[in-house]
This record gives C-alpha cells, sequence and structure tokens, in this order.
C-alpha cells in the first residue's frame, strides 16, 4: 500500500473507543496518505506498507493530537487589574456587578478591528499549539453587537491561515448583557434570535452557538429561546452551565441535545443523568475552578455513575482563566477534581472531539481519521500529567506533515 509517510518504533496511545483504557499499543506504527491516517496499530500486524519517508520515533509516544474543546481566546486587552483586585478580595461576581469582568473586555474587545484581534491571538495560540494542540474551539461573546461578533468569528478562522490548526468556532450569544440594552435581558435576546443569530449563520461563521447560565448573565428562560432560534437554524448548542449555581443548566442543556456542558460545578445527580441520557458531554474546566477560588468541585461521581462522558479544556479567556496550557489543565483536573490519567488524556483528545461534533474526523489515533497527533519525549502517559509547567512535546503533526522537532 502507497503512503506519504510512516511513523514506526512508537508507543501508541489510541484512545480508540472499542480498546480498553488508552487502547495503548507497544511498538506502534501510523501510515499517513493525503493528510489521514490509513492504518495505526502494532507493527506486526501492518499490510505491506511503502512511504517515501520513514520515521523512527525511538520508542516514544504517539497520543492523538491535543483538542482544546472550550476557549475564548479572541478578545481585546487584559484584566490584570481585575486580578489584583480579587488579590485585595473582591469576587469575580463582584466585579461582574459593578460593570467589570465580561463588559471590561467587550469594550476592549470593541475597539479592535480583526487584524488587531487576530495578532492578540497568535501568541496565546502559539502557546496551545507549542504543547500538541492540532484543534481548538473559540468562541465569540466578547462583542455582543453583531459586527464586532463577526469580527471575533472571523478573526478565530483567520487564525487557519496563520497556523496549521483546525478551529471550530462558537457564536457565543448570550455571554453579557450589553450595557446599551439597559437592563433589559428580553429586547436584547429578540435581538440575539431575530438579527445576530441568523445573520451569522447565513455568513457561515459559527459551528455551534453557546450561552452563559447564571445569575449574573442569563435565565434559563432567556437560554430556551435562544436554543429554539439555534434548533431553527440547524445549529448545534453548548452551554456554560451551574458554573456558580444550580439553575438547572445541565438539565435545560441536555434537553437540546446539546453537544456539550460546561463547567458544572454546581449539577447535582439529576442534571448528571440528563446529560449521560442526552449524549451530552461535561465539559470541565478546572482552571476557572483554581481561578476564582471556587470551593464545590463538579460532581465527577455522579458522572461517572451515569456514564457522561467527560472533556477537559483551558476555558482560555482574559478574566477567569488567563490559561494557555492544555497540559496544565489535565494535572489541574486530576489534582483538583480527582480525574484518572486515562480520564484526562480522554478529556483532551477523545472526548474534547466529541465535546465539537467532531469525532468521526479527529480525536483518536484510527484509520480515516487526520493524522493530527502529538509525539511525546515520555515512557509513560502518566508523565503527561502529573509534572506541572514542563513540556515533553517532541513534534507536532497536523494533517500527515511533520510540524516541530527539536
Ligand atoms: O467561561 N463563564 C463565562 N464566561 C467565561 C468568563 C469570561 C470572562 O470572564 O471574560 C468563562 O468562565
Ligand atoms: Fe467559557
Amino acid at each position: 500500500m502507497r503512503c506519504d509517510r510512516i511513523w514506526r518504533n512508537a508507543t501508541l496511545a489510541t484512545l480508540a473507543p472499542d480498546q480498553a483504557g488508552l487502547g495503548v499499543v507497544e511498538f506502534g506504527l501510523i501510515a499517513a496518505r493525503d493528510g489521514r491516517i490509513i492504518y495505526a496499530g502494532p507493527l506486526a500486524a501492518a499490510p505491506p506498507l511503502d512511504a517515501p519517508e520513514i520515521i523512527d520515533c525511538e520508542g516514544r509516544l504517539i497520543t492523538p493530537g491535543l483538542i482544546d474543546c472550550h476557549t475564548h481566546l479572541v478578545y481585546g486587552g487584559d484584566r490584570a487589574d481585575e486580578f489584583e483586585q480579587r488579590l485585595e478580595g473582591v469576587s469575580y461576581q463582584e466585579i461582574a456587578r459593578a460593570g467589570g469582568g465580561i463588559l471590561a473586555t467587550v469594550a476592549a474587545t470593541r475597539a479592535a478591528d480583526e487584524q488587531q484581534l487576530v495578532a492578540a491571538a497568535l501568541p496565546r495560540l502559539d502557546a496551545l499549539l507549542a504543547e500538541g494542540v492540532t484543534t481548538i474551539e473559540i468562541k465569540s461573546g466578547y462583542g455582543l453587537v453583531l459586527d464586532v461578533e463577526m469580527r471575533q468569528l472571523r478573526a478565530a478562522r483567520a487564525l487557519m491561515q496563520h497556523r496549521s490548526v483546525r478551529v471550530a468556532t462558537t457564536y457565543l450569544a448570550a455571554h453579557a448583557l450589553p450595557i446599551e440594552a439597559g437592563g433589559d435581558h428580553d429586547a436584547y435576546m429578540t435581538a440575539v434570535c431575530e438579527t445576530m443569530l441568523p445573520a451569522i449563520q447565513q455568513a457561515g461563521l459559527a459551528d455551534a452557538v453557546d450561552g452563559f447560565c447564571e445569575a449574573i448573565a442569563f435565565s434559563t428562560a432567556s437560554i430556551t429561546r435562544l436554543f429554539a432560534a439555534a434548533r431553527r437554524h440547524r445549529l448545534p448548542v453548548k452551554l456554560h452551565a451551574d458554573q456558580f449555581s444550580n439553575l438547572g443548566g445541565a438539565a435545560l442543556a441536555a434537553r437540546f441535545g446539546a453537544l456539550s456542558a460546561d463547567h458544572l460545578e454546581y449539577t447535582d445527580d439529576d442534571g448528571a443523568r440528563a446529560l449521560a441520557q442526552a449524549g451530552t458531554v461535561a465539559v470541565l474546566l478546572p482552571g476557572a475552578f483554581y481561578c476564582t477560588r471556587e470551593r464545590q468541585r463538579p460532581p465527577i461521581d455522579a458522572f461517572r455513575r451515569s456514564g457522561t462522558k467527560m472533556a477537559l479544556a483551558t476555558d482560555c479567556n482574559p478574566g477567569s482563566s488567563p490559561l494557555t496550557s492544555l497540559l496544565l489543565t489535565m494535572n489541574l483536573g486530576a489534582t483538583l477534581f480527582g480525574l484518572t490519567v486515562p480520564e484526562c488524556l480522554a478529556g483532551v483528545t477523545r472526548e474534547a472531539a466529541r465535546a465539537l461534533g467532531k469525532l468521526d474526523a479527529i480525536g483518536t489515533i484510527e484509520a480515516g481519521k487526520y493524522c493530527d497527533l502529538a509525539i511525546w519525549n515520555v515512557q509513560r502517559p502518566a508523565e503527561l500529567v502529573y509534572r506541572m509547567g514542563f513540556n515533553p512535546l517532541h513534534a507536532r503533526i497536523w494533517g500527515g506533515q511533520c510540524e516541530t522537532s527539536r
């Protein structure tokens, strides 16, 4: 069989769902053609293969390329000043209620043009890519008016012209109520459902729609209107749910067959069961938990009992999670939430792909999928989770192309 490139002499963590645990294959081999995997498995079981380039991995570990399935990577300004206020004892919610928080970033984002948004996002993206990320989800939500929301989504898509990365964009329609709405959530939601969402869908700028269901943001009634509109426009939904209180966000997301419900610190057993039944992925964001000094942990045991799939993401944003490391995210997931090593690794690969509705194309090392891989200078998968601030990436492979080698 002809192929473009072969990686041999590697330990594979395929994450294939039909294999136990991480799907580890010793003495593994991966062959790629036209950007896709055509064989992945034991050398001994490989068909006859012929490639102009054969790479000896010298026993290194290969995982699927990492996927950051929840970020707010594109925004203007920063909020280091609020970080200092929080060190003085002011809470994230207090800052938001006083007109800071998300609204401070809205002002800075409105003041930036598309090029400036791209330029500001690139160093953050590079930090993620340097750790083997090959796909990233990016939300809007710092414009809150049509042209700026579109500008953010265009900037997110433009990143694909600058770097070899797959970007999934999400229209975060209900993130915060803009000041000009004068406190009228209903009128703002009418503008979203009747004007903004249809225009963004028409322009093909969003792969999904998201909202923030919380006392400091939008009620379940508002989110229900948003999700009904998304359904009319055939866009899948996601939800920032149950982060600071239990408004029943997880159950609401499940009712609409959401791709994911994210945060979930205050989700109860019923919410966990609803997610499992709907096949909605629980996206856990330990960076936001850590930065807001939250005490209540998401109900991991209830997720395990109910069979809810769990993903892990950075939630990279200027306020509650200025985090640009998926390796550190795994460590936080293990240390703060008690996730196991296989749960952490699945959370940034297979389950993250599922949370984006892209499990058919990425997230595991299986024939037919894009050949997006991370090759690591480690022997055991646990080494990717237990360290803090150390990056053992050897090479990032995107679409079958070797990106970095050091
Ligand atoms: O995911 N929860 C709402 N949105 C972000 C925070 C955004 C911000 O503070 O700017 C989050 O935590
Ligand atoms: Fe978020």
